[in-house]
C-alpha cells in the first residue's frame, strides 16, 4: 500500500475497520424483522428514513474508531461532524447503514460504509453487505478484494453489453434534474438497468465486475467515500460527472471500468 505518512499500518488499519463494519453488520442484522415503527424517524421526507439501528451502528464505528485513532478526525451520517481544518489530518466517512431504505423493507442490499481519507485522497475503504456475508476492502496501491479475494472491474467497452446502476435522490420533487432524463438516455441501449438502493453496493459491485459502470447525482460524501476507492483499486475510474475531481463532497459521480466510463460520464446531464 502507498499510503500518506500520516495513517501509520495501513494492512492493520484496514484490518481493524473491516473488523468494525462486521460488527456493525451484526448490529444491524439484529434490529432485521424485529424494527418497530416507533424506531423509525422520516428526516426531510417519507422516503428519507433513518432507524434506531443506524444511530446505533454510527455509535458503535465511531467508538471503536476514535478508540482506535484518537487524533483523527471523522464525517458521520447521522451525529458526528468533526470540524475541518487546514491540518492534513486524516478524516473518517462513515455511512453506518447505506440503504436504509431497503433495510426497513426487508430488502437484502444495505451496507456499513468506511473511507478514510487524507484531503481528497482515499486511502483505506471497507463496504461490508451484513445480510448477503460479503467484506469489499482496499488500501491505497493495494488493490480491491472480496472476501479477502482481489476483484477486478468489467473490461466492456459497449453499452449493449452493459449493464448500469443509478439512483435517485430523496429530494427530487424539489430538483431541477432528478436524474429521470439520464435514466431515459440510456434505457434503450443498455443490456440492463439497476437501482440498488444504496450508493455503496453499487461502487463495491462496479469494482467486482458485475455492474459495468454507475453513476448518480446530488450524493454525501459518506456515499461514496468507501465505494470509490474499491473502483479505483479494482482498475476502475472514479470523476465527478465533468470528469473531474470533485466526487467526494460535489454530490455527482461517475464510476466504471476504463472501457465505458467516458461512455456513460458523457451523457449524464446534471
Ligand atoms: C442512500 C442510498 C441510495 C441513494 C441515496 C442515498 P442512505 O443512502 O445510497 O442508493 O440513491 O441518494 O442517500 O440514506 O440509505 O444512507
Ligand atoms: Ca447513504
Ligand atoms: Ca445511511
Amino acid at each position: 500500500m502507498k499510503l500518506h505518512e500520516s495513517i501509520g499500518d495501513g494492512e492493520e488499519l484496514l484490518e481493524a475497520a473491516v473488523r468494525a463494519a462486521e460488527e456493525s453488520g451484526e448490529l444491524l442484522l439484529s434490529y432485521l424483522g424485529r424494527l418497530q415503527n416507533s424506531q423509525i424517524r422520516r428526516k426531510s421526507s417519507a422516503r428519507d428514513l433513518v432507524t434506531e439501528a443506524d444511530v446505533e451502528s454510527e455509535r458503535l464505528l465511531v467508538n471503536t474508531l476514535r478508540g482506535l485513532t484518537p487524533d483523527f478526525h471523522i464525517e458521520a451520517e447521522e451525529e458526528v461532524q468533526d470540524a475541518l481544518t487546514l491540518d492534513e489530518r486524516p478524516r473518517w466517512f462513515l455511512d453506518p447503514l447505506d440503504g436504509t431504505v431497503n433495510f426497513v423493507h426487508g430488502l437484502p442490499a444495505f451496507a456499513v460504509s468506511i473511507g478514510l481519507f487524507v484531503g481528497n485522497q482515499p486511502q483505506l475503504a471497507v463496504v461490508h453487505l451484513p445480510r448477503l456475508g460479503e467484506t469489499f476492502s482496499a488500501g491505497l496501491g493495494g488493490g480491491a478484494f472480496l472476501n479477502g479475494a482481489r476483484i477486478s472491474v468489467s473490461e466492456v467497452d459497449s453499452l449493449g453489453e452493459a449493464i448500469l446502476a443509478t439512483g435517485f435522490p430523496y429530494r427530487r420533487n424539489e430538483l431541477e434534474h432528478s436524474n429521470l432524463e439520464n435514466f431515459n438516455r440510456f434505457f434503450y441501449d443498455v443490456r440492463g438497468m439497476r437501482r440498488m438502493g444504496s450508493a455503496a453496493i453499487d461502487l463495491a459491485y462496479v469494482a467486482a465486475g458485475r455492474l459495468d459502470a454507475y453513476w448518480e447525482l446530488h450524493l454525501s460524501p459518506h456515499d461514496v467515500a468507501g465505494g470509490a476507492l474499491l473502483v479505483r483499486e479494482a482498475g476502475g475510474l472514479v470523476t465527478d460527472a465533468d470528469g473531474g475531481e470533485d466526487w467526494l463532497r460535489g454530490g455527482h459521480i461517475v464510476a466504471a471500468g476504463r472501457g465505458l466510463h467516458e461512455v456513460v460520464r458523457e451523457r449524464v446531464v446534471h
